[in-house]
């Protein structure tokens, strides 16, 4: 028997409970040993749950049982979560998180201090929910020189944005519906100013790259700016709009950002609805692949958590190499990452229309006051020196 302590009972740690109660069968098959958990940790009391007799308040009970070996970190935020897990890993005990806030901030730190003490800290569940794309670019992707990381990491805005587009409901309707579904992060300006997808972008192009990358250097654009105009732009184009992480390989360095994206049906992400998440990946012998699931919600995500205990209990005695490092990247300035751009503005048309690209400007009869456009290849940069010269912009979006 292996015992494991879960720090945090909200939507994510009492999942990982009912995971490992639920699929002792199969954990075991996997790992040779049955896994309990001894402890459960939360400020709270759960009365008639069935976690009341193996609650404590008390971090030392985990901390100084020896049989405890496994720890799964599901508080959430960086204090106290940082103090515990240094501690537990300090004290020969694997950890294993869903918490992209602190794997972003310390994790190269944490995962250092694993390896000085022989033990692991996995998180797995930190990007993409119940998507194993981590252990995708640990293992199986160990080969190949990633040149490109792309994906829809947020649950929480996709889901408000495919609500927006295909109900027509309102911002705030479908933010709380998320809430209430358990996907969205306690402080919901995480999700919807586009910051955790940011952290997600940076843990994964940091492993795919071999490098660390910050997530403070991270371009970031939430989606509050999005409405109900724009939804009926994107539809008249054939569009969708989807908040899209991105960083490629560049001769110079990483470019990386998450910005709301207008995308067609050619880009693999245009079907990727609701709470769904998708990364897709290109390596040089690889070419194209794309991992597709639950990007957040109880029993997805503990699932990925679930899988690193598994992974613990069979190296128990060995570290395993996560892939990140302490070498910085150069991350190049957002500004200068050029693509095409979805454009709103009033001005003159006809005279804007030498910045439209092939499609010409659109004019839809419900916003007689302004027009549209696609425009050429250029940086964000240049397009707003040029669009000064012809009117008032009233919206960019990037065409992903
Ligand atoms: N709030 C996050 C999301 C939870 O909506 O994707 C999973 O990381």
């Amino acid at each position: 028997m292996i015992y494991a302590a879960v720090m945090g009972y909200g939507t994510v740690g009492a999942g990982v409970v009912q995971v490992l109660t639920m699929n002792r069968d199969e954990v075991k098959r996997h790992t040779g040993e049955e896994i309990a958990v001894k402890y459960v940790l939360d400020l709270r009391d759960f009365p008639g749950s069935p976690v009341e007799k193996i609650l404590t308040h008390n971090y030392e009970d985990i901390l100084n049982d020896p049989e405890v070996r496994i720890v799964v970190e599901t508080m959430g935020g960086l204090r106290p979560a940082y103090d515990f897990t240094k501690r537990a890993l300090m004290a020969g005990k694997h950890v294993c998180t869903s918490n992209k806030e602190l794997v972003a901030e310390h994790g190269v730190e944490l995962c250092r201090i694993a390896a000085e003490h022989q033990v692991n800290y996995l998180f797995e569940a930190s990007c993409g929910g119940g998507i194993p794309i981590i252990r995708a670019l640990n293992a199986s992707l160990t080969a190949d020189r990633i040149e490109m990381v792309e994906g829809i990491l947020n649950g929480t805005t996709n889901y408000i944005l495919t609500s927006m587009a295909e109900e027509g409901k309102e911002f705030d309707d479908a933010l709380r519906e998320a809430q209430k579904m358990g996907y969205a992060e306690l402080h919901p300006e995480a999700d919807i100013e586009g910051w955790d997808a940011c952290r997600k972008i940076a843990i994964l192009s940091s492993l795919a790259y071999g490098q660390h990358i910050s997530y403070k250097d991270v371009h970031t654009v939430g989606i509050t700016e999005i409405d109900a105009a724009d939804m009926t732009y994107a539809k008249a184009a054939g569009c969708k709009i989807k908040l899209i992480g991105r960083s490629c390989r560049e001769e110079k360095g990483v470019s990386i950002l998450v910005e709301p994206m207008m995308i067609g049906p050619e880009n693999q992400l245009y079907s990727v609805d609701g709470v769904m998440n998708a990364v897709f990946v290109r390596g040089n012998a690889l070419g194209d692949a794309m991992l597709y699931g639950s990007g957040a919600g109880s029993l997805p995500t503990a699932s990925a958590v679930c899988g690193d205990v598994a992974d613990c209990a069979k190296h128990l005695n060995k570290t395993i190499r996560t892939g990140l490092t302490e070498e910085n990247a150069s991350v190049l300035p957002a500004g200068n990452v050029p693509g095409r751009f979805f454009v709103r503005m009033d001005g003159d048309a006809g005279k804007a229309a030498v910045l439209a690209g092939a499609g010409g400007v659109m004019r839809l009869p419900e916003f007689p006051e302004e027009f549209a456009f696609f425009s050429e290849q250029m940086t964000e940069e240049e397009l707003r020196t040029r669009c000064a010269a012809f009117g008032n912009v009233r919206k960019i979006i990037r065409r992903g």
